[in-house]
């Protein structure tokens, strides 16, 4: 039987400073059960940190209920700290601590041995790509590095339960690669549960089982990606006019496609859903022709995670990203005309 290691209900915080209030989080309902890998996506601004930071006991919600690793947040704070493992956004080294001595300080703290500490100390470090870099001082590692060490923080005590508030913001590829595949054995090996935020969308679909989409302190659509794809249906056609006045009339064009819905301008771009990409891509390239409108790229393609999140909030979560697309990710089919 599943047991339910996060249960949250109407969790909110407001953040009131003089006059002005903040409402970061207005009521998260949650439930994550033990050994899933959940992904908290949402673009900048949106709560993630700050639910993260009640989960894990850090601010105190101003409403709402929850219990993590089977204890109370606000009745039994030190039994969650106990039980779960954090890795901040902003990182929790010491600049001047030796990085190795943090590892296992940090283990001690949760009555592992030295001996114990350093083995799997030595271990992780190995694992995450920082042999050789035991006895030096976090402030004189690299960003990817500096970042890396965290995770191994907070890992090295094997909790049962992790949170990972933008854990691969900063890595390189192959380090973003190195972590996805260490949960992944982590959940394997140790029915670890993990529950991580990210606004990168190829990392959610790849890594997290589930995702929950947060959205102005709210969440606005959860399921597995597979599920959250498919509420999506047809192909996604995207145009990019080469002069923004001419943005309203593509827009009418793409609105009068075969099964077109009303499409979403963003800038300088026309994005609207059809039944099937390639016919409609045919009769889009009359319609700009008769109308004499230039375009710089058309392009169809399958829907992705960020449809979702674009149908679901109106703005493209990629305007949160400052990231390249990753090599590798499906070819888009493109037609220039
Ligand atoms: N201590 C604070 N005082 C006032 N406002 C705050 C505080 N912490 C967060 N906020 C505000 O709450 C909102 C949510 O912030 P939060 O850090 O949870 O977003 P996020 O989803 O983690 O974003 P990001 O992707 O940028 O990390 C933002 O508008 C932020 O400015
Ligand atoms: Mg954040």
């Amino acid at each position: 039987m599943l047991s339910r290691v996060i249960h949250a209900r109407g969790l909110a915080r407001t953040f009131r400073k003089k006059k002005q209030e903040v409402h970061a989080v207005v009521g998260v309902d949650l439930d994550v059960e033990a050994g899933e890998i959940v992904g908290f996506l949402g673009p900048n601004g949106a709560g993630k940190t700050t639910t993260l930071r009640m989960l894990t006991t850090l601010l105190e919600p101003t409403a709402g209920t929850a219990t993590v690793a089977g204890c109370d947040l606000v009745t039994d704070p030190v039994g969650v700290r106990r039980r779960i493992g954090y890795v901040s956004q902003s990182g929790s080294t010491y600049p001047d601590a030796r990085a190795g001595e943090e590892v296992v300080d940090h283990a001690r703290l949760y009555g592992m041995s030295t001996a114990e500490a350093t083995e799997r100390g030595r271990k992780l470090f190995a694992d995450f790509d920082l042999d050789g870099l035991w006895e030096r001082q976090p402030k004189t590692l690299s960003g990817g590095q500096r970042r890396r060490l965290d995770i191994v923080v907070g890992l090295i005590h094997v909790p049962e339960l992790v949170f990972l508030d933008e854990p691969t913001t900063g890595l390189d590829p192959q380090a973003r690669a190195n972590l996805w595949q260490h949960i992944r054995d982590l959940r394997e090996e140790r029915g670890t549960t993990v529950f991580l935020t990210t606004h990168y969308l190829d990392e959610a679909d790849a890594l997290c089982d589930r995702i929950l989409v947060i959205d102005h302190g709210a969440i606005v659509a959860e399921g597995t990606p597979d599920a959250l794809k498919s509420q999506v249906g047809g192909d996604v056609l995207t145009v990019t006019v080469a002069e923004p006045r001419q943005v309203a009339a593509v827009a009418r064009l793409v609105e009068q496609l075969p099964g077109a819905e009303a499409p979403q301008v963003l800038d300088d771009r026309v994005v609207g859903r059809v039944r099937h990409g390639g016919t409609a891509l045919v009769e889009l390239v009359r319609g700009l022709d008769r109308e004499s409108i230039a375009v710089s790229g058309v392009e169809s393609r399958r829907p992705s995670l960020d449809d979702v999140f674009l149908q679901l909030t109106g703005r493209s979560l990629r305007d949160a990203e400052s990231r390249p697309a990753v090599p590798g990710a499906p070819a888009a089919e493109e037609v220039t005309v």
